[in-house]
């Protein structure tokens, strides 16, 4: 039942579905590459009244009156993520990842004009050209695949599709991806055809900050990402750059290029994730996560089920389920039965139908900073792996309520 103090008492429906969402998060295991929990301090940056304030521009040249603590945390947040990210430019308003992303189109290449990214199905993001995205209609969109039978990225036929392309830009990054990423030689790539660079680090951009994944900066013209996932923040997005030889370009972009007024609020909340990100404990955060999604897939593996790359160097872990005969949704569902949420996925070279895909995507983010330890991922991959089982018709179906009880044991002994 919803908090009888609450102020929302007199809108019931909303405060019971905001008190069933907590009591959601605190008994499930949450698995979604994508998801994390936030702290009471970005909580609170968020809920505030700095909400309330209305501006469009940048610190000290503002369209509207009243701005100077807006200012004052947008600044700060400027600075700590150039500061996080050894940066020289850095743009904290994008509402989003994919207003991110628009403005870095925006600032570098016209309606018809060519680019590169890596394809949905291997890992990429729909908005770096997918069809059904505004960036697959108004850019001729060309998509780089992975090694069929390593499921990497293979540098070399990159670079001839570069060649035989002629990309105007060149995006690395995606939201499947599990290994890293070799930035310095995509650079290279793009260098070698006059391509301009863009990195997503979407998914990566906390890792990158602890320093336990290389950083694109430096590599990249522009380097997108979302403030939520790894980076454990609001929901919004960050641009940045290792120089400022694009700064008046990516400022226009985004004001007025494609956005109006900033979010008062989440810039605070920005600020306020940007400087949990430079502490030292976030350092230990992101090994943490790495370490229990290494923990995680090796386990998957010991249970028979085979992962894209036989691995990972990310918070990510890809399960093909080819061999177990069962699609994600299938998979999905039966992890869901059993409090565990995670997502179903396209591997490389799937079907285009979602309902056909045969992959799963789970993530280690949001877990670790419940304090999941090793042998609690341990249990997670046991877990799931007879949840598999019981999906593929191949374990009784009161595995699943065995799977629930040990899922609530679980994430009682790990409050959010
Ligand atoms: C690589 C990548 N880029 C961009 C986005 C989009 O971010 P948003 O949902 O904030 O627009 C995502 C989201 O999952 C992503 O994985």
């Amino acid at each position: 039942m919803h908090d009888n103090n609450s102020a929302l008492e007199n809108d019931p429906l909303v405060a019971q579905a905001l008190a069933d969402e907590k009591q959601r998060q605190q008994t499930q295991i949450e698995l979604i590459a994508s998801e994390n929990i936030v702290s009471p301090a970005v909580r609170e940056a968020l809920g505030h009244e700095m909400t309330n304030k209305t501006l469009e521009g940048y610190p000290g040249k503002r369209f509207h009156g009243g701005g100077q603590f807006v200012d004052v945390v947008e600044q700060a947040a400027i600075e700590r993520a150039k500061k996080l990210f050894s940066a020289d430019y850095c743009n904290v308003q994008p509402h989003s990842g994919v207003q991110a992303n628009q403005a870095a189109f925006f600032a570098l290449v016209k309606p018809g004009d060519r680019i590169l990214s890596l394809d949905l199905a291997a890992g990429g993001h729909l908005s770096h050209g997918a069809r059904a995205n505004y960036s697959g209609r108004w850019f001729e969109a060309h998509h780089y695949t992975v090694d069929r039978d390593t499921g990497r990225l293979d540098y070399d036929r990159i670079e001839a599709q570069a060649r035989e392309v002629q990309p105007i830009l060149l995006i690395a990054g995606g939201s499947a991806y599990p290994r890293e990423i070799d930035f310095a030689r995509m650079a290279a790539i793009a260098r070698s055809v006059g391509a301009r660079f863009l990195v997503d680090m979407a998914h990566i951009a906390g890792l990158v900050a602890a320093k336990v994944h290389p950083s694109p900066v430096q590599h990249a013209d522009i380097v997108t990402c979302t403030t939520t996932k790894t980076l454990r923040g609001p929901r919004g997005g960050l641009i940045l750059a290792g120089s400022d030889e694009l700064a008046r370009k990516l400022q226009s972009a985004i004001f007025p290029g494609v956005q109006g007024s900033l979010h008062s609020n989440v810039l605070a909340a920005k600020a306020v994730c940007l400087g949990e990100a430079l502490r030292p404990e976030f350092a230990a955060y992101g090994q943490w996560v790495k370490d229990n999604a290494r923990t995680l897939a090796e386990t998957l593996v010991s249970r028979g089920i085979d992962i894209v790359t036989g691995g990972t160097d990310t918070h990510m872990v890809l399960l093909d389920l080819t061999g177990k005969g069962i699609t994600g949704q299938e998979a999905e569902q039966a992890l869901s039965g059993a409090n565990i949420t995670s997502n179903k996925n396209p591997i490389p070279f799937d079907s285009s139908r979602p309902s056909e895909w045969v992959g799963l995507r789970l993530g280690t983010a949001a877990a670790t900073t419940r304090g999941f330890d090793e042998a609690a991922m341990q249990q997670v991959g046991n877990i799931i792996a007879e949840l598999i089982e019981v999906a593929a018709g191949r374990n009784p179906d009161d595995a699943i309520s065995k799977a629930q009880a040990k899922v609530a044991e679980v994430t009682a002994q790990f409050p959010v």
